[in-house]
């Protein structure tokens, strides 16, 4: 099979429409369309709101930004908006570094209205029952009860409580079957927010029904952590670019001598079997052939070159993908309409290692920009990266998804979606 359209894991196939013929327009999920009148409703809002923060204050708001559609819709429509929400992982014990309670104003700043903030600890039902149609609220971190993880039941019970209604707007945290995420889902009538729909529609265009021929580009440091994905991702896309440390571990097992650069040579049968696998699969597996390589990692060290991927020196590490190589490859995304990217094609957080990320980065937003390439791009070290490049807003999409994104480009089931799958 290759680049087949199988629907995105955990969403099933495709909802079928009133004949039975499959492919509808009706989204495998409801939405906020299917809620119906929520007004004066409490409407129980799973938000990620796990944002990095430095000295008291939020560093990256991307998440905070993500809530706001669903949110501030919610609350235009009046209905009472009760955001669930973990933060860090605090495995059942309460403590002040990790309360929501210093999120809600960073938050009531984005979504220009204000947000209260409701604790288990006093009475959340009469707090809740004072609030006014259109009130937002924030209720402390989810995982201040041990039964969150767990999924456990009794702490359903206590959400379920609050609430006649549930949506789950937060992809990232939907690779976790916990209550706040999975549970409720089964105790509610449930629907998908705005930018879960946006990541779920996004993640179908990418890897479910994708326009072909497609690429995806996998960097990173270690193929170890990636095997699942690159598996998973040769039996479905045409061209698989691995960059990074990866790529050395690839080379080495072809048999190219990579110096002192990152590599796993215990994996060299694993690769092996990896470009086995894309060979049965029609896919093409492209490694780079001119590397920039220096003897010790820095920025702009004095031992920076450019060489064939054959002439790397025992002292030498390879550190970017090469001009050349660069150029082909965007040759390469210019004959496809689907793109999926994760992980930087090199160590991209110094210059000039940065130099293949950035150029590939740039081609692909172009492409994407003139209509030819949808391109979506998620996972760990990736928004960095694009965002380094300058061109993360012009891609298709970009996930806010850390390890949801990686489970998903693994083929997962991730449990959060599939529970919001109609009946
Ligand atoms: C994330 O930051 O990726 C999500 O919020 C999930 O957090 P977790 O890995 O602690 O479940």
């Amino acid at each position: 099979m290759n680049g087949a359209g199988a629907a995105v894991p955990g969403l099933g196939n495709r909802a079928k429409d009133r004949a039975g013929n499959g492919d509808s327009d009706l989204k495998p999920f409801k939405t906020l369309d299917d809620m119906g009148d929520v007004r004066g409703k409490a409407v129980l809002v799973r938000e990620d709101l796990n944002v990095p923060m430095h000295d008291g204050a939020v560093t990256d708001d991307t998440r905070l930004r993500a809530a706001m559609p669903t949110v501030n819709e919610l609350s235009d429509k009046g209905a009472k908006v009760l955001i669930l929400a973990h933060f860090g992982r605090p495995k059942g014990q309460p403590s002040a570094e990790l309360s929501l309670s210093q999120i809600v104003q960073p938050l009531s700043d984005v979504l220009g209205r204000p947000v209260r903030y409701i604790d288990w600890e006093g009475d959340p039902a009469a707090a809740v029952a004072e609030m006014q149609p259109g009130d937002v609220a924030v209720l402390e971190n989810t995982r201040f009860f041990g039964g969150e993880e767990k999924n456990d039941p009794k702490v359903v019970d206590r959400f379920a409580a609050l609430g006649d209604l549930y949506v789950n707007d937060a992809f990232s945290a939907a690779h976790r079957a916990h209550a706040s995420t999975e549970g409720l889902a089964h105790r509610l009538p449930a629907f998908a927010g705005r930018s879960m729909e946006r990541e779920l529609d996004a993640l179908e265009a990418a890897l479910g029904k994708p326009q072909k021929p497609v690429a995806a580009v996998v960097g990173g440091a270690k193929v170890s952590t990636k095997l699942d994905v690159l598996n998973h991702l040769v039996a479905k896309v045409d061209h698989l670019i691995i960059g990074g440390g990866m790529a050395n571990t690839f080379l080495a097992a072809r048999g190219v001598d990579v110096g002192k650069s990152l590599c796993e040579h215990d994996l060299a049968e694993t690769a092996e079997k990896i470009m086995d696998a894309a060979d049965a699969a029609e896919c093409t597996i492209h490694l780079p052939y001119d590397v920039v390589v220096a003897k010790e990692f820095a920025a702009n060290p004095p031992s920076v070159r450019t060489c064939n991927v054959h002439e790397v020196a025992a002292d030498e590490m390879i550190l970017d993908v090469g001009p050349a190589a660069v150029e082909a490859l965007a040759d390469v995304l210019k004959t496809c309409r689907t793109l999926v990217w994760n992980g930087p094609l090199g160590a991209f957080e110094i210059a000039p290692f940065d130099a293949a990320t950035v150029a590939l980065a740039k081609t692909a937003a172009a492409l994407t920009k003139e209509g030819s390439l949808v391109s979506v791009a998620g996972g760990g070290d990736t928004v960095a990266a694009l965002n380094h490049a300058g061109v993360a807003a012009d891609f298709s999409f970009v996930s806010t998804a850390g390890g949801a994104f990686l489970e998903w480009m693994e083929g997962k089931e991730l449990p959060g979606v599939k529970a919001l799958e109609r009946d």
